[in-house]
């Protein structure tokens, strides 16, 4: 069975774990794009050439998850070469036999607009600067303007920007838990597979 569901919105938004929660569910892969940025971003050097010899072992570095890497991914994914030169190995993966659930940016505008089911998942940046700083600690005031200013940059850039699909399913935490959303996204994406059925 081809079948993609779309899961996009800015970070500490609770995609990451809605992506690994109705993937596990579903018995679909999972891919989490952001680490593809995060990758490109640590290896230094010419993002663009990062970005075309990048390989599996490239995500598997433990420094991944740092909000320095964040930054710098979202750096490098202003750059149209590198987002162009991560498109096909997203696309493939979207629409491989056994189902799919892909997280990002531009997944069902931009990598995606085909998929199944598309979700936003979203929040207000002082909910999603709590969240972040809760894991990672240091100043909170400081990672709420870490956070509003990465949503800017996602989201003015001119490739590929951050913004919801017009028929993406929109989920706000803000005051949801992440597990009620868990079940809102389980439940849009059961429905559309009984639709098919
Ligand atoms: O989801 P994340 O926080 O790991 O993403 C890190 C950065 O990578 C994000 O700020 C912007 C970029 N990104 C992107 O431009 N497109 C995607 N599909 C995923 C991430």
């Amino acid at each position: 069975m081809i079948f993609t569901v779309a899961i996009d919105g800015p970070a500490a938004a609770g995609k990451g774990t809605i992506s690994r929660a109705v993937a596990e569910r579903f018995g679909f892969r999972h891919l989490d794009t952001g680490l593809l940025y995060r990758a490109v971003g640590a290896k230094g050097g010419d993002p663009v050439a990062a970005a075309q010899a990048l390989v599996p072992d490239d995500l598997v570095r433990d420094d991944l998850r740092s909000l320095a890497a964040g930054e710098a991914a979202s750096r490098v994914a202003v750059i149209p070469e590198v987002r162009a030169a991560l498109v096909e190995f997203q696309r493939r993966f979207a629409r491989m036999d056994g189902g799919a659930v892909l997280d990002g940016r531009d997944i069902g505008t931009v990598i995606c607009p085909e998929a199944e089911v598309k979700l936003f998942v979203t929040a207000s940046p002082q909910v999603r600067a709590h969240r972040r700083w809760r894991e990672v600690g240091g100043d909170e005031a400081d990672v709420l303007a870490q956070v509003i200013a990465r949503d800017a940059r996602d989201a003015d850039r001119a490739t590929a920007p951050m913004v919801a699909a017009p028929d993406a399913v929109l989920l706000d935490t803000t005051e949801m838990s992440i597990s009620a959303a868990v079940e809102r996204a389980a439940s849009a994406i059961r429905s559309t597979i009984e639709g098919r059925a």
